[in-house]
């Protein structure tokens, strides 16, 4: 896709969204340059609890991750939404040291991200085969899911939470279409817990989860020559603990007008753009998800306080 195209589709999704009777603009616009390293910084967040609850799954599970997916013959680990892979070079350099046969396939739809992570895993692991992949995870599925190796799909950080039920559902029955029987699915997901801790992850006290969401304005300001004023918006969590949905709207103040892509969009005095969901599972909703995407689950590595949970199902 060219830079045109995908500046016409983003533009149209925009539109979109903010012309919806209820408002939204969707989650995965906010990681260009200034979004990526706003969520760099609240991965780092003690109240952003989810990286370091996986981070030390790794580091406590390791040994029985290996075991749970080394059957003695060689496998390829394609990792979806590769990022930084900071939590994934725990367990790359583990089975490496236990002289495991294995290739690590890492897609990313940014090509930057990949340069820099295969870069860093090389200076760090001389040993490790990279086969990286830039694109969409489909694209990337299409072409590579052809091969002999028993392949292990890692699916981490909670990604999966970043999709209402039914996303999450066609997402996992899409890519649960790309493997072969026995075939596994590593996934991160968060659990639900004391509402007080999830609001708070999503409502930091130093703004910066306001300033992600906020960022998506002014990245439409400066690629749609849109007029947003970023003062005039509020950000608000909510978590509601039947769904485990916490979901997150930037709440217009007053009454305002904004031009996008040569628009008028008219904003009432409180009214919401739904900005993102992201998920909390409880075990029953887990059996379901996996049950009607065609896994079935054979094994879940937890933290000590059970807040997070590693997820490993297999291909019917
Ligand atoms: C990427 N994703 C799993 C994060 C989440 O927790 O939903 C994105 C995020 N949004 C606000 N804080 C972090």
């Amino acid at each position: 896709m060219t830079q045109a195209e995908a500046t016409t589709i983003f533009e149209e999704d925009i539109l979109n969204g903010l012309k919806a009777r209820n408002k939204f603009l969707s989650s995965k616009y906010f990681y260009d340059a200034r979004g990526d390293e706003l969520f760099q910084q609240i991965m780092h967040l003690d109240e952003y609890y989810l990286t370091r609850k996986e981070l030390e799954i790794f580091n406590t599970h390791k040994d029985a991750i290996l075991h749970a997916i080394d059957d003695g013959e060689a496998f390829r680990i394609i990792e979806l939404g590769a990022g930084d892979g900071l939590k994934t070079t725990v367990l790359l350099k583990y089975f490496l040291e236990k002289g495991v046969e294995f290739t690590y396939t890492p897609v990313d739809i940014s090509g930057n991200v990949l340069e820099i992570l295969e870069q860093n895993l090389q200076a760090e692991m001389p040993g490790l085969r990279i086969e990286s992949y830039v694109g969409d995870y489909f694209d990337a599925l299409a072409e590579i899911s052809e091969s002999p190796e028993k392949d292990i799909v890692f699916f981490l950080g909670s990604t999966i939470g970043n999709f209402s039920q039914g996303e999450a559902e066609g997402f996992l029955t899409k890519l649960q279409n790309f493997l072969k029987p026995g075939d596994l699915l590593f996934m991160g997901v968060d659990l639900k817990k004391d509402p007080a801790i999830i609001l708070n992850a999503y409502n930091d006290s130093q703004g910066v989860t306001r300033e992600f969401n906020i960022n998506l304005l002014d990245r439409i300001n400066a690629e749609l020559g849109a007029d947003f004023d970023r003062e005039e918006f509020q950000h608000y969590p909510y978590y509601n603990p039947h769904t485990g949905e916490c979901r997150s709207y930037l709440i217009s103040t007053s009454e305002q007008d904004v031009v996008v892509g040569g628009e008028n969009i008219h904003f009432r005095a409180w009214e919401a753009i739904f900005m993102e969901i992201s998920k909390k599972y409880d075990e029953v909703q887990l059996a379901e998800l996996a049950d009607k995407s065609g896994f079935s689950s054979i094994d879940a590595f937890h933290d000590t306080e059970r807040w997070f949970a590693d997820l490993l199902w297999v291909k019917k």
